[in-house]
Formats: C-alpha cells, sequence, structure tokens
C-alpha cells in the first residue's frame, strides 16, 4: 500500500469472527493483543487489541429484557473498561472509570450484569484511554435480539472502522498527536468494514446492522445491489422506515437496514473523489421464494413520552483550531470548562424531562454522545424527531435535544469523536 494514496481499495472480502455464544453463561470477553489482516491479503497484518483473540471482538447476541453476565479479563499490559454503547443499564454497570467504576487492572476480571432493556443494534468498546484502545481494535457488535424477529433471510453485522497504518501494516501511534486533537482527530488512512456473512443470494431480503466503530471519522454510506429502507437509527426503531438514501454516520452511530438483494452487494463510502469501497457481499445463488411483502417498521420502542421540560440547558462546545479561545484548559471545552468537572453540567431528579440545546461554536463536527439514555433529536419545526445515543452537530450548527432523564446515575456526555474526547470535551449529568 502506498501510504500517500489515501484508502486504497479492498480487494479480500473482511468477515468478522463468528463466535457462538449459544448457552454460555457467563459470557467472557478477553482483551488482548491480537493480529488482524486489516489491509487487503498479500499485505501485511496489524498488531492491534481486541477481544477473544479477534478484531473487531465477538459479536455478543443477548436477549431483551433477560440479564446477561459477561466476565471482562484483561488480558492487556495496562488497564481497561469495558462501556456497552447505547444500552439504558445500570449506572455502575457502564464501564467508565473514575465516574461509574475503577479500572479493570491486567489480570483481572469485572463480571458485568445488566438486564438489556431495548431490541437493537448496539456495540461494546473500550472506555479507558478510549482514543487510543478503540482505534487499536478494541471494540465489537452487541446484539440485543427483538422479541418477534423481522421476516429476513439473514441479519448480517457490518462493522466499520479506519486505522491510521504504516506501509508495515503497522498501526501509527500518534494517537494523541496535538494537532489532529485539534482538528478532526486521529482519522485514518484506510477504512473497511467487517460483515458478519460473505454471501447472500439474489432476492434474499436482509438486514444489515450498520455500526460506525471509527474513532474520529464521520462515513457517508451508499449500499449498491440492494432496495430497501432505514429501520432503525442508533438502536432505535424509526416509526416509519425511511429510504435508504443520504445516510451519513458519526462515530458511535448505528443504522439497521432492511433490503431486498438485487446484485453483488457493496458498501461505499462517499467521499469527493469518488466512492471508495468499504466491503463487499458476494451473490451465491437466487432466492426462489423472494418476498413480495412489503418492508415493515421494526417493533416500537418502549421509551417513556417526554413531558413539557422542566430545564432547558445550553451547551456550547467550544474550542479547536480555527475557532475563538475559550477558558478551559484543554483543547476543546464545553462552556469554557475543559475535560471532567467537580460539578456535573446538569442535575436531574429521575424522570425530569429536559431540553438541551447543543451549540457548535467551533470549526468541526461533533457527535455529542449521552450515556445511558436515549434522547430525541428536535427538528426545525419543533417536533420531535428521531431518538439517538449520538447526535452529530454541524460546524457552526446547532441542535436541540429532549431526552427524559429516568436512569440514576452519574452519566458522561461528550464528543463521540474520540480525540476530541480526550482533548477535553467531556462532561457529565447526574440523575438523582
Ligand atoms: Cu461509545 Cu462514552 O462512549
Ligand atoms: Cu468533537
Amino acid at each position: 500500500m502506498n501510504r500517500r494514496h489515501f484508502l486504497a481499495q479492498v480487494s479480500a472480502m473482511a468477515i468478522l469472527p463468528t463466535v457462538s455464544f449459544a448457552g454460555q453463561n457467563p459470557l467472557r470477553l478477553r482483551a488482548e493483543a491480537v493480529v488482524q489482516q486489516i489491509l487487503p491479503s498479500g499485505n501485511p497484518a496489524t498488531a492491534m487489541l481486541g477481544f477473544n483473540g479477534a478484531m473487531p471482538g465477538p459479536a455478543l447476541r443477548v436477549a431483551r429484557g433477560a440479564a446477561v453476565t459477561i466476565d471482562v479479563e484483561n488480558g492487556l499490559d495496562e488497564g481497561t473498561a469495558v462501556h456497552w454503547h447505547g444500552m439504558r443499564i445500570a449506572n455502575k454497570m457502564d464501564g467508565v472509570p473514575m465516574l461509574t467504576q475503577d479500572i479493570i487492572n491486567p489480570r483481572d476480571t469485572m463480571t458485568y450484569v445488566f438486564t438489556p432493556p431495548d431490541a437493537g443494534t448496539f456495540w461494546y468498546h473500550s472506555h479507558y484511554i478510549s482514543h487510543e484502545q478503540v482505534a487499536r481494535g478494541m471494540m465489537g457488535p452487541l446484539i440485543v435480539e427483538d422479541d418477534i424477529a423481522p421476516d429476513v433471510d439473514h441479519d448480517i453485522t457490518v462493522m466499520i472502522s479506519d486505522w491510521v497504518l504504516n506501509e508495515d501494516g503497522s498501526l501509527s501511534d500518534a494517537f494523541a498527536d496535538m494537532h489532529t486533537v485539534a482538528h478532526g482527530g486521529y482519522l485514518g488512512n484506510y477504512a473497511r468494514a467487517f460483515l458478519s456473512a460473505a454471501s447472500v443470494k439474489l432476492g434474499d431480503r436482509v438486514r444489515f446492522r450498520v455500526i460506525n466503530a471509527a474513532t474520529n471519522r464521520i462515513f457517508p454510506l451508499a449500499v449498491t445491489g440492494a432496495n430497501g429502507v432505514v429501520v432503525a437509527l442508533d438502536g432505535m426503531a424509526l416509526v416509519e422506515p425511511r429510504p435508504l438514501t443520504d445516510l451519513v454516520l458519526a462515530p458511535a452511530q448505528r443504522a439497521d437496514l432492511i433490503v431486498d438483494i438485487t446484485g453483488p452487494v457493496g458498501f461505499d463510502m462517499l467521499l469527493r473523489q469518488g466512492a471508495f469501497r468499504l466491503a463487499d457481499l458476494a451473490i451465491e445463488g437466487a432466492n426462489s421464494e423472494r418476498r413480495q411483502s412489503p418492508i415493515t417498521a421494526l417493533a416500537p420502542h418502549g421509551l417513556p413520552a417526554p413531558a413539557a421540560p422542566t430545564q432547558h440547558l445550553t451547551l456550547t462546545m467550544m474550542g479547536g483550531a480555527m475557532a475563538r479561545g475559550h477558558d478551559g484548559d484543554n483543547i476543546w471545552a464545553f462552556n469554557n470548562l475543559s475535560d471532567l468537572p467537580q460539578q456535573p453540567f446538569g442535575s436531574f431528579s429521575r424522570g425530569e424531562t429536559v431540553r438541551m440545546t447543543l451549540v457548535n461554536d467551533t470549526a468541526f463536527p461533533h457527535g455529542i454522545h449521552l450515556h445511558g439514555h436515549h434522547f430525541f433529536e428536535v427538528g426545525d419545526d419543533d417536533a420531535l424527531g428521531d431518538l439517538r445515543d449520538t447526535t452529530l452537530v454541524e460546524a457552526g450548527a446547532r441542535r436541540d435535544i429532549i431526552c427524559v432523564f429516568d436512569n440514576p446515575g452519574k452519566w458522561l456526555l461528550h464528543c463521540h469523536m474520540l480525540s476530541h474526547a480526550v482533548g477535553g470535551m467531556r462532561t457529565w449529568v447526574n440523575v438523582a
């Protein structure tokens, strides 16, 4: 690979490790060093971090409403912690060192026990020096099965990330380079998607669970060879499925698609220079019982309906390159404060509905993630929009969100561009 040529084409098929957890309780994740073929075959493999010998880690498939026990063993020579991104679970299982738990030290095991309240597409990732540990590969899909699965032939996970690779296949270790932190963050020179299947049949109806696991890159996506709709965002069913156009995923965001296969499938990142192929899915045979039924919405979510907001807070993103200064003592700040302040940004009583205006007063987009809750994006018409756990706010733009804070505890609120988070764009809220 020539490093100057940003993002060479993927030639080899990338398949997610399929680990069956049937009947296994507890589940077991071992954080450890792994070697993964990231570049197309024929190029050097990459020494990185992962879980259970693989990067991405195994897809965990769990049932909604049933307690799941996951033993996380730290096989690294540094601390770690695992966050179950998007899961509305008990605060002490949220995986955030300094806020909800102690670091898991090398050779130690922490047992996470939680009951997933929502069916959908989630993921897990390191939440300790995460701008580095996630960039090195500590991520995997976390799927909460539907009570009644939609009528599809395949359920395929598509985990996308990017990496800063040297010509020998090794990862660049400039994870916290000041210049990149102050700009768009640690952005890969190579990207691809890992799929949980290698082929489908022509005419199959397929659910794709697309996860952007990149630390900083926003992916504008297109899917070829497939005709269908978006049925969920960030794990939450859309009331009305919507056309599969203008699909953009910020870091940590997910989209569930249900499509009918019309030809060889390609997942493309849309760049100014053209489409860059992230993964291919081959056609093997034809489905003789093609579905004629329209694709319908997934079962609705069970989140509480918001009441009239009792607080309206403003969170202003500040700092970075090409912006005015701020009073925080790191590169980025929220409301003039960098990094986790002593006092929470917001204090809410359990069940309170809160409106927040997220103001992006910087020269870069930010994907703002709230732990332990989903929130509604508020449209220009003031109507409740999509339910999300991470919302993308473009440079110079603002967005209102409305959240029912019904999950007690200390919850992180941060930019999921992990370079910006380590650069100071982090705060927290308290729900009591
Ligand atoms: Cu996906 Cu605070 O994390
Ligand atoms: Cu950011």
